[in-house]
């Protein structure tokens, strides 16, 4: 199912930067809608009259050599503004038979000051001073300006930082204005969009609700819906969304894997049933999954077993209804660009992520993804302009597997048990602390030792419980959270007094990379 964005936008043609995603946050940020282009797929686009300009991301890529990603020259004339960021500086300057060099020597990583040469629409009140900090990230340089083009700034390192081709409306810049340790990037944003592609600002995810949900009507018609509800906040908005298009229609599924968090999914299923009136079946299949799970330690096993019994179970109780025609998904736009490559290289593989993609192959259903478009950030304000209550709007991640993957070892129900009582002091308590909302995702998992203790007089011998706590922009990457040293003393505390079974708690500090946020 397609949900085209009929309004003007702005395009990103990917490279293969580590941030490019930002690029795009960056504009949409400015009430300018933005989608992320793929080389491969530009042949797609038939028409480009509600494109109003064109951003090229920076990439690992280098025009130095014989052969490299590049896009079809005609782009330069169909009179949109083009804006190039480091690797795509570079390819105009190569497309415009300028010159660039490698050079180990003059490379140029973090911050460098850049200084105005030139009056540009490009910078203009970007100089509040006459130099600025920007961020920097590359070895090739421009060493040679194309015919009819222009220097605006320059560093010490790169004489050609940003460059300019007036009558043109093309422009290339060396650093990164997407990454925030450049000072001021926003202006940069905002003069290309406004001042030289004078776009409009129109777009605001809130008022995107009226049009996805008359799509969703118009697709889906009088045919039936099932979703797969976690009571995730991406879900609860797929769900919020196709029922307010299609009502009765819509069948909500919640399988408990008996994995979950303390009450939560208990919860949840009473809020969607009785506050929301969703049509929602919840299936107990705790004692299944904990079958499956006996003596399973093998990280990639546990999310393999946990994901085909999920499809399984998901398969089974949607054949008990008639009529069903589509699937209706919580895919987000991460996932979209994700699962393509902006190079046509595969990234490796580090864990197998369970959700229920792959189902509609076997089923033969149609998929409706009405979110696809979105960063999850805006997800959260479409769940506001839908009614979702706060408690699921901003409620941090939960993976698929639940706390299979936080248990490290063999499940058994006692230490979900166990689990769940530690999480649920922990969350709470960031809760009180007002520290919830600082941070991206906490959690606690169950490490598979027992240490010795001492508790009154007696020895114990129990579990230790690891606290996670991180912040992050989209979970690719995540620092820990530095927490004041009197509220891990009072979490430690709080846990060892109100959980019999763990009695030594012990705090991750690092960050992703090298570590990663979950620990299976
Ligand atoms: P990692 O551990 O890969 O986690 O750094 C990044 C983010 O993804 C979540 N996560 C999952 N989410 N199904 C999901 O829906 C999964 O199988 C899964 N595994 C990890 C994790 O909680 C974090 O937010």
């Amino acid at each position: 199912m397609q949900f085209q964005n009929l309004k003007e936008k702005i395009i990103i043609i990917d490279f293969g930067s580590q941030v490019t995603k930002l690029i795009a946050r960056r504009v949409r940020d400015l009430g300018v809608f933005s989608e992320i282009i793929a080389i491969k797929d530009l042949k797609k686009i038939k028409n480009y009259n509600r494109i109003k300009g064109i951003i090229l991301s920076g990439g690992p890529s280098t025009v130095t050599k014989k052969k490299f990603p590049s896009i079809p020259k005609e782009i330069f004339q169909k009179k949109i503004p083009i804006l190039g960021i480091c690797y795509g500086l570079q390819l105009i300057t190569k497309l415009f038979n300028g010159s660039i060099k490698s050079t180990k020597i003059k490379r140029e990583f973090g911050r460098a000051d850049l200084f105005n040469k030139k009056n540009s629409l490009l910078t203009k009140n970007f100089f509040n001073r006459k130099n600025k900090s920007v961020w920097m990230s590359h070895q090739d340089a421009v060493t040679k300006l194309p015919k009819g083009f222009k220097l605006i700034a320059s560093t010490k390192k790169s004489k050609f930082t940003i460059i300019e081709k007036i009558k043109d409306k093309i422009y290339g810049i060396q650093f990164h204005p997407e990454i925030t340790h450049t000072e001021n990037g926003k202006k940069i944003f905002e003069n290309f969009l406004f001042l030289i592609c004078k776009i409009k600002k129109k777009w605001q995810i809130s008022t995107e609700k009226e049009r996805l949900v008359s799509e969703i009507k118009k697709i889906v018609q009088k045919d039936k819906v099932i979703c797969a509800l976690s009571g995730g906040v991406d879900s609860s908005v797929v769900a919020l969304l196709v029922n307010k298009a299609i009502k009765k229609n819509l069948i909500c599924i919640m399988v408990d894997t008996g994995l979950m968090r303390k009450n939560e999914f208990k919860q949840s299923y009473n809020i969607f049933k009785t506050r929301y009136k969703l049509n929602v079946k919840l299936i107990n299949a705790s004692k299944l999954y904990f079958k499956k799970l006996k003596n399973v330690v093998n990280p990639e096993r546990k999310r393999k077993i946990i994901g085909k019994l999920f499809i399984k179970i998901f398969e089974r109780e949607s054949k008990k209804f008639k009529g069903i025609r589509y699937l209706a998904q919580g895919t987000l736009y991460p996932d979209v660009i994700e699962s393509r490559s902006a190079t046509g290289s595969q990234s490796s593989k580090i864990k197998s992520h369970h959700n229920v993609g792959g189902l509609p192959k076997k089923m033969n259903l149609k998929l409706i993804e009405p979110l696809k478009e979105f960063f999850k950030d805006e997800v959260r304000i479409l769940g506001k302009s839908l009614g979702l209550i706060e408690s699921i709007r901003n409620k941090h991640p939960f993976p698929g597997p639940g706390l299979a993957i936080r248990i490290l070892g063999k499940i058994t129900p006692q230490k979900i048990k166990i689990l769940q009582e530690a999480d649920y002091i922990y969350i709470n308590e960031l809760i009180n602390h007002g520290l919830y909302h600082k941070i991206w995702q906490a959690y606690t998992a169950l490490l598979p030792m027992k240490t010795v203790g001492v508790m009154g007089d007696s020895r114990t011998y129990e579990y230790t419980c690891l606290l996670r706590a991180v912040t992050s922009e989209d979970g690719m990457s995540a620092d820990y959270f530095n927490f004041p040293k009197n509220f891990l003393d009072k979490i430690s505390n709080k846990i060892i007094n109100g959980v019999p079974g763990i009695n030594r708690v012990v705090y991750d500090i690092t960050s992703k990379p090298p570590s990663t946020i979950e620990l299976e």
